[in-house]
């Protein structure tokens, strides 16, 4: 899909399509008032017959309508004016993009960007719309035999801007959203893919692969024998009942000052999650494949800076493993060492991701000394039960970077809640064996979770994204949905 930007009125656009807004109940948008008034009322007389209310996510396509130079106009309902905020934009430009896409037209022109949202100004609703339509038209049938793609795909969509000023900052607008939905796209299709294929080292390999597309990127991968010679205890230690080795990838991005500490992105890589010898009841077991959304994000956000260029320097981490049940697996009581030195109780197999994160974490700061740390994972079943499945977790131990990623997150409605990190809570965490024990217990999983990684990063700015209601959608729709790529990739735009 390409995506562009053009100022001018409806009725002289030569396309396939021409899409306008209709607000509740038959009001017509400023764009669709001119089409009407260009074909003499055409659209007027329509909504006075009661083809159309403008109910939020209707559309009407219509061909022939006179004295326009495209072939269609869609009209797409908008819901109550006054109500006009981000969600109903959002649905309104979904309902547009299925529309185009069932419709057989391979452009359009977009007057949907014209239209008043809350709060938000045009370069917002540029990026916002790309964003959206291209969310809305991803597939995932790389492993069908038979693909969904229609026969005639939309190809190529144009945003409307006010006017000649408003060019520059709509361009850059669109290009943001084309960065960032690339990278979602790349983010669900690793989550998507099923864990026979998507391994640590398929994992890594994609990072190599991402490597030879963008020069500026430098990939190293460490393997089972690089990690025993650094400590990683904790991380190997979920690693020892899977027969695929697990990966340590490193993705560096060197795009601003040389010297500069760079931000640091890691991701929770476990590519099954069975739970280990604590192990998972079977239903919906399958959705485990997803554990390693926190690692698919990290590629979705480098490669979304990397596509911008973005003016910083950045580093990508992912603890990459499986966890399976086996006899050579760890199992609950075994003591390990990690890299910073604490040892760690593991009483519950199935806590995993934190094992082995905070190697990861380790690691970003004995050789990265990042300015920042930001690391996500689905991490706690908790966390469902908190926030359900619209907000990621966010908790950290510096305000001003949790702070930067709820904005991050309002900004591009891939939205955050912070959770209270009080040293109070690190209580939970005790262990009579050893310096800590890997869970908590049932109050409060989300919490204690993050309480277990605080003590791998005392020395950094950190902050910990638990999305593990958020990083994909179960049911009839099972799918990754790209989150959080776009709070990241906002966060390290707005950083430079
Ligand atoms: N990957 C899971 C968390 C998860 C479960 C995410 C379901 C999304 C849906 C994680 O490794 C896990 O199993 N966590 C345990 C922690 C517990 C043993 C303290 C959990 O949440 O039950
Ligand atoms: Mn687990
Ligand atoms: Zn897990």
């Amino acid at each position: 899909m390409e995506y562009s930007v053009k100022s001018g009125i409806p009725e002289k656009q030569r396309s396939a399509c021409v899409v306008v807004g209709v607000f509740e109940s038959r009001r017509l948008s400023a764009a669709a008032g001119q089409l009407d008034e260009a074909s003499g009322g055409f659209l007027t007389q329509l909504l006075r017959r009661g083809d159309m209310e403008g109910r939020l996510g209707q559309t009407l396509m219509l061909t022939n309508v006179p004295d326009t130079l495209c072939d269609r106009v869609l009209l797409v309902g908008c819901g109550r004016e006054r109500e006009f905020g981000d969600q109903a934009y959002n649905k309104a430009v979904a309902a547009m993009a299925s529309a185009l896409q069932d419709s057989g037209a391979v452009e359009a022109v977009s007057y949907l960007t014209d239209l008043p949202v809350k709060g938000r100004d045009n370069p917002w609703r540029v990026r916002t719309a790309v964003q959206t339509t291209a969310t809305t038209l991803y597939r995932f049938d790389q492993l069908k035999s038979r693909k969904d793609t229609p026969r005639r795909p939309l190809r190529k969509l144009v945003l409307t801007v006010p006017g000649r000023r408003d060019l520059a900052p709509g361009e850059a607008a669109a290009r943001e959203g084309q960065a960032i939905a690339n990278g979602m796209d790349l983010t669900r299709d690793l989550g998507n893919l099923p864990g026979n294929l998507c391994t640590p080292t398929y994992l890594a390999e994609r990072a190599e692969q991402l490597a030879a597309e963008y020069p500026a990127l430098s990939v190293e991968v460490l393997g089972p024998k690089e990690m025993e010679a650094h400590g990683m205890g904790a991380l190997l230690s979920v690693a020892r009942g899977s027969r695929q080795e697990p990966r340590l990838i490193v993705m560096r991005y060197d795009g601003g000052n040389k010297g500069d500490k760079p931000h640091a992105l890691v991701g929770k890589g476990v590519t099954f999650d069975s739970g280990g010898i604590s192990l998972k009841p079977a239903a919906a077991m399958d959705e485990m494949k997803y554990d390693m959304c926190g690692a698919a994000s990290v590629f979705g956000a480098v490669r979304a800076a990397l596509e911008l260029e973005l003016p910083l320097n950045l580093v990508g981490v992912i603890a990459a493993t499986e966890n399976l049940p086996d006899g050579n697996a760890s199992k609950p009581g075994d003591i390990v060492t990690t890299m910073s030195g604490q040892t760690v109780e593991i009483l519950n197999t199935d806590a995993e991701g934190r094992l082995a994160l905070c190697d990861a974490l380790t690691y970003t700061e004995r050789y990265h000394e990042p300015t920042s740390v930001v690391d996500m994972a689905t991490l706690t079943g908790a966390c469902i039960i908190a926030l359900g499945h619209e907000a990621h977790a966010v908790l950290g131990n510096h305000h001003p970077l949790v702070n930067e990623l709820l904005t991050a997150g309002r900004d591009t409605g891939d939205r955050a809640w912070e959770l209270p990190l009080w040293e109070e809570y690190q209580d939970a965490l005790k262990s009579n064996f050893a310096d800590m024990a890997n869970v908590g217990g049932r109050p409060a999983g989300t919490i204690t979770a993050a309480c277990f990684l605080s003590r791998f990063t005392r020395k950094m700015r950190w902050a910990h994204l638990d999305i593990a209601g958020t990083a994909w959608t179960s049911g009839d729709n099972k799918g990754a949905t790209g989150r959080p790529v776009p709070l990241l990739t906002r966060y390290l735009i707005d950083r430079c």
